[in-house]
């Protein structure tokens, strides 16, 4: 006979203390902590391995395709906390209900999915809501996705990827935000408020249509050797700390529930296995209390990386560094008993394992009432189509805009040319959830006063320009260049598009570049006498309409790239954040400088470029010190004739210091929306310890000279000034402190 839950509870009051009483932490969460050592002394360890235990229940592609009669025994036995790859309100419904009256102690499941950029509206990939260098926006993103997968029964989603990259042969460049560390610890919090809401008290549970958040892929990830995905990164203390980490720490203080290890090793020692910065840095010198899942088979790929010879040495391995559940391998689940058989001291770990588990539960709120996420309802709700249309368009970025080629004419002849032009699919970019290529609308569909040619023959794609006013080519990446395991070593046009590309040039019409992708290709050479470029990366359902917008004139673009355009796959890895050198780059390649013979200096577009149809004026700085920070005012006007958005950016240079510290690194920024002669003024309010450097594991605020620069990207800087600072100590990673910016 199987006993309903109010039975269980019943029951559970009557046998209080014993060892089979089953979970009797319902209703009242006053007291998650009491509760759940209690419900841990009455595991055995199996169950405690169990809870430790995540199982694919389907693939990406196939949901819940593995929940069978063998895998629901599983739940019974108590062999497994958590699901991912599974989805639905009515599934995850049935088989909560099977953990909960079915099996002894009755704890409930979490479900997880990657919902990365949405469940089923998709949204602009997340290298592109970053585009939008606006917090509040990728806020929107992240909650209106959390809302998606919440109505369809998911607790947790493994974003925000918060990997800061700096290499864009690395694939997985088109699931973060780019190359910078205060960008990125921006973009972190933003998403994990998103998801998750507001920093909530300790007792207090998730709200409705929030799930958990998983911050990935602690540490180091993006600085793969070769941007070779899964590759080793080595990288200094120094840059692990300033660069790394920073948006890591923005991620937990903004709450975070989980975060995940990452796949690399840093320095020879995998992050699965990385004692010192998930026990050490994460948890103990962070104070980080979530829950830290391994990624997909990450554990017994130990044995693989050389650390361990056995799965048993693996999980011991893994326990001991502080990962708490197994993604996928039941490496925990085979073989951790073995391990602890051999070594009785991994007990207590086990523990600590399994009540930081059981306490994410709680804090969801699932002891209280397990059914509370899921509503198959909302889950058949329309599409949030006027979000995705609006986040697309403030994703995109002007590249260029040679005599003012855009907007287009409304009278004018339009050829649109390219396959990507009309390829639904990418526009959905990599990792789709529930996502599905019919309800994207492709640039083709959005313009269809547009005469179109696919491409295919070069000859006819030129003919068909000739005949046009001017000429819009669609060139770039599909969907699946990029992503996961999407490591490439020439991030060229791809395939024949060169060739297309000087096709449509020879007809001599002028041209608009749009280039899709899901990493910032190198496109000096093929963007060459191209008037006009659009970077409009893969941007979901809403994408070609989005487009439309811009080249249309109805929104004036305003995004920047948070990673710059390299001419040649040969300058990669590249920042505008390095570091000095004794030879600075010099133009002149009569004197040996820091450069490359073959190519001009820097990125073809700098990290922060992006223009608009309208022009920004940047008055004098005002600065003035307020205690233990320096306020930084600076009026900015609308000089064109159109409305327009203006990403003002802050950066700053410690120029002499006991390190050489990078020629500018990014302190604030914000997009203002500016009426055509109207003028705001933006006032950044610095605080010291954003100044800090990492040094002899301390952050240090060195006494001297800082210089600030404000103006439009990293490379079109309008306004300097500088202050004096006195020496000080930090305690947070610098660059992972916000810094506050009021408008008047
Ligand atoms: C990826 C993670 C992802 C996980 C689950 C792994 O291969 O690295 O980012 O969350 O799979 O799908």
């Amino acid at each position: 006979m199987r006993v309903g839950r109010r039975d269980v509870m019943k029951a559970s009051a009557l046998l209080a203390a014993s060892a089979w009483a089953p979970v009797a932490i319902a209703r009242d969460t006053r007291d998650h902590g009491v509760r759940i050592r209690d419900l841990l002394s009455r595991m055995t360890l199996s169950e405690k391995i169990g809870q430790m235990n995540q199982i694919a229940g389907g693939r990406q592609k196939a949901l819940n395709s593995r929940l069978d009669a063998a895998m629901l025994d599983r739940v019974r036995r108590g062999e497994m906390g958590s699901f991912l790859h599974v989805a639905g309100a009515e599934p995850l419904r049935r088989l909560q209900k099977i953990a909960v009256e079915e099996s002894r102690l009755g704890i409930p499941l979490l479900f997880a999915m990657d919902v990365i950029h949405g469940y089923r509206t998709t949204l602009p990939v997340p290298l592109a809501l970053a585009a939008g260098w606006d917090p509040a926006m990728m806020e929107r993103a992240a909650a209106l996705m959390a809302e998606e997968a919440w109505a369809a029964g998911l607790h947790w989603t493994f974003t925000p990827m918060v990997d800061v990259a700096r290499d864009p042969r690395w694939g997985r460049v088109v699931e973060g935000a780019g190359e910078d560390a205060y960008l990125g610890s921006r973009m972190a919090e933003a998403q994990v408020r998103g998801l998750e809401g507001p920093v909530r008290r300790a007792r207090e549970p998730l709200a409705r249509g929030r799930v958990l958040s998983c911050s990935k892929h602690f540490v180091g990830y993006g600085a793969v050797a070769g941007g070779r995905d899964y590759d080793s990164a080595d990288v200094s203390e120094r840059t692990l700390h300033e660069v790394y980490l920073p948006p890591f720490h923005a991620a937990m203080r903004a709450g975070s529930g989980s975060f995940m290890t990452a796949f690399n090793d840093v320095a020879g020692v995998p992050m699965t296995a990385n004692e010192a910065l998930v026990r050490g840095k994460l948890r103990e010198r962070w104070g980080y209390q979530g829950l830290v899942v391994s990624d997909w088979n990450a554990i017994p790929e130990l044995i693989s990386h050389g650390v361990a010879a056995t799965p048993a040495e693996a999980a011991a391995l893994a326990l001991h560094a502080g990962v708490d559940m197994d993604m996928a391998s039941s490496t925990y689940a085979d073989h951790l008993a073995t391990a602890v058989a051999a070594d009785a001291s991994l007990v207590p770990l086990i523990d600590q394992a399994v009540m930081r588990i059981l306490m994410t539960k709680a804090r969801l709120g699932l002891f209280d009432d397990p059914y509370r996420f899921g509503d198959a309802a909302r889950e058949k709700a329309p599409l949030a189509r006027g979000t995705a249309r609006e986040l697309a368009t403030r994703s995109i970025v002007l590249l260029r805009n040679e005599g003012a080629v855009l907007p287009l004419k409304p009278t004018a002849r339009i050829a649109l040319i390219g396959a990507l032009a009309d390829d639904a699919s990418s526009e959905l970019g990599s990792w789709r959830a529930r996502g599905q290529a019919e309800d994207a609308v492709t640039l083709r569909r959005a313009l269809p006063q547009a005469v179109y040619d696919p491409g295919t023959d070069p000859a006819a794609a030129a003919r068909v320009a000739a005949n046009a006013d001017v000429v819009l080519l669609v060139i770039g990446e599909d969907y699946d260049m990029t992503g996961e395991a999407r490591s490439r070593s020439d991030i060229g046009l791809p395939g024949d598009q060169q060739a297309l590309t000087e096709a449509v040039r020879g007809a001599g019409k002028p041209i608009v570049a749009i280039v899709m992708g899901g990493r910032p290709l190198a496109l000096e050479h093929a963007l060459t006498g191209i008037p006009a470029v659009l970077q409009t990366w893969f941007l979901g359902i809403e994408g070609g309409p989005a487009i439309a917008d811009v080249l249309m004139g109805k929104v004036s673009p305003a995004g920047r790239l948070p990673i710059a355009m390299p001419r040649t796959t040969g300058q990669v890895p590249m920042t505008y954040a390095h570091v000095p050198t004794g030879r600075p780059a010099n133009p002149d390649l009569a004197v040996d400088s820091a450069r490359y013979h073959d190519t001009d200096i820097g990125p073809v577009f700098a990290f922060g470029h992006g223009l608009s149809y309208t022009r920004f004026g940047y008055a004098p700085l005002t600065i003035e010190p307020r205690g233990d920070a320096t306020v930084i005012g600076v009026v900015v006007s609308n000089d064109g004739a159109v409305a327009g958005d203006e990403v003002v950016q802050l950066y700053i240079r410690d120029p002499v210091a006991s390190v050489a510290r990078p020629v500018a690194e990014l302190r604030g920024f914000k997009r203002v929306t500016l009426a055509p002669g109207e003028r705001r003024t933006v006032r950044f309010t610095l605080a010291h310890a954003q100044l800090a450097l990492w040094k002899a594991g301390a952050w240090m605020i060195e006494a001297g000279t800082i210089e600030v620069m404000v103006g439009s990207s990293s490379a079109d800087i309008r306004q300097r000034g500088r202050f004096t600072v006195g020496a000080g100590q930090g305690s947070d990673p610098a660059a992972s402190i916000a810094t506050r910016v009021e408008v008047a």
